[in-house]
């Protein structure tokens, strides 16, 4: 861990696989033998954790992922493809003899089904994480890595917060569909930014809609909610402000929430107050959604201030716009 011994901006924990993105009109398989023609396919960096860690090096923060891959073929791809990114790989861990996790979306561009084998993604533990020196930790597919890193995350995110890092957790879907438990709360309580998308605030909650989900996960104890609501933009805290870029028609979203994160996580660490730094990350997600895959769409910092500028920020009487001053 030579390189990780000086500062870095941002430690990124969680999920690392590559994406077989297939994409088309019509990308629903047909069992009996059928083979069916699609538009494309493309084999890129996935996972939620690692396309945030992508996404905030190319915003200008030293960032390093912690993750499991397997020794394979696979494997390595995720290793060259994150270091040509300027993701500090060196916290990645290789497990010998097993299978890289991998994932196979079929995107219709507004709308995707995913298909995902864990593989040596689920066998990340707390312990696996390194006190690095940084200013802020991010966790990602919580409900993906459970089994290994639930139990010690409450702890990790103390010890974090302790160091004096601020945290943020995306849970990202529960594919088991049983959402919360004990563990997730306990997290919750040491997690300083919440980021759920609209349909995991509702699972995780029980509630019907967004403000109300907003107001139940903040009783757990969260210092901050943001709950993303694709083109409609992102929903800060219970009683905060909606905030929304201007809509664009997508290629493809996917890792669109993932990109978001990053562009939140820059615009705190610049020192934004929370709704401009979510005009950040709604200027983000819409701009990654421009290509195939999450990270398909390069979203450089001075594209995305320009798009954030144009954010509206509403229900908060103190901000009309972000653009006014
Ligand atoms: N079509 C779009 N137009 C503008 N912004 C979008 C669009 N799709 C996504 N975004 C932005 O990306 C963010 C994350 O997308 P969302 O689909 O809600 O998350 P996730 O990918 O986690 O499901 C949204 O909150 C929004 O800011
Ligand atoms: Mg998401």
């Amino acid at each position: 861990l030579s390189s990780l011994s000086q500062v870095l901006d941002l430690i990124v924990v969680g999920d690392c696989n590559p994406d077989l993105v297939i994409t088309g009109s019509d990308v629903i398989p047909t069992f009996g033998q059928a083979e069916k023609l699609v538009d494309g396919m493309s084999l890129m960096i996935g996972g939620s954790a690692a396309i945030t860690a992508v996404a905030a090096a190319r915003l200008g923060l030293r960032v390093a992922l912690v993750a499991a891959v397997g020794d394979d073929p696979a494997g390595e791809l995720m290793l060259s493809a994150l270091a040509g990114e300027r993701v500090d790989t060196s916290a990645v861990l290789v497990r010998a003899g097993q299978p890289t996790g991998m994932t196979a979306v079929l995107s219709t561009g507004a709308d995707r089904a995913i298909l995902t084998a864990p593989g040596a993604m689920t066998s990340l533990t707390a312990a696996d994480v390194p006190p690095l020196r940084a200013r802020h930790l991010h966790v990602s597919s919580y409900f993906l890595l459970k089994r290994s890193l639930g139990p010690g995350l409450p702890g990790l995110l103390a010890a974090a917060r302790g160091r004096g890092l601020m945290t943020s957790v995306d849970t990202n879907y529960d594919p088991a569909g049983r959402w919360g438990d004990h563990l997730l709360s306990a997290a919750l309580a040491e997690t300083d930014v919440f980021l759920p998308n609209e349909a995991e605030a509702l699972g995780i909650s029980g509630e019907p809609d967004a403000c109300k989900a907003a107001a139940t996960l903040s009783g757990l104890g969260v210092r901050s909610i943001v709950i993303k609501l694709g083109d409609r933009g992102a929903l800060c805290g219970p009683d905060g402000p909606l905030v929304a870029v201007p809509a664009v028609r997508p290629v493809d979203t996917t890792g669109s929430g993932d990109c978001f994160n990053a562009g939140l996580i820059v615009g705190l660490l610049d020192g934004l107050d929370l709704p401009r730094a979510v005009t950040l990350g709604c200027a983000v997600g819409a701009l990654s959604t421009a290509a195939v895959g999450g990270v398909g769409a390069v979203v450089d910092r001075s594209s995305a201030e320009v798009l954030a500028a144009r954010a509206t920020i509403t229900g908060d009487a103190s901000v009309e716009s972000a653009g006014v001053d």
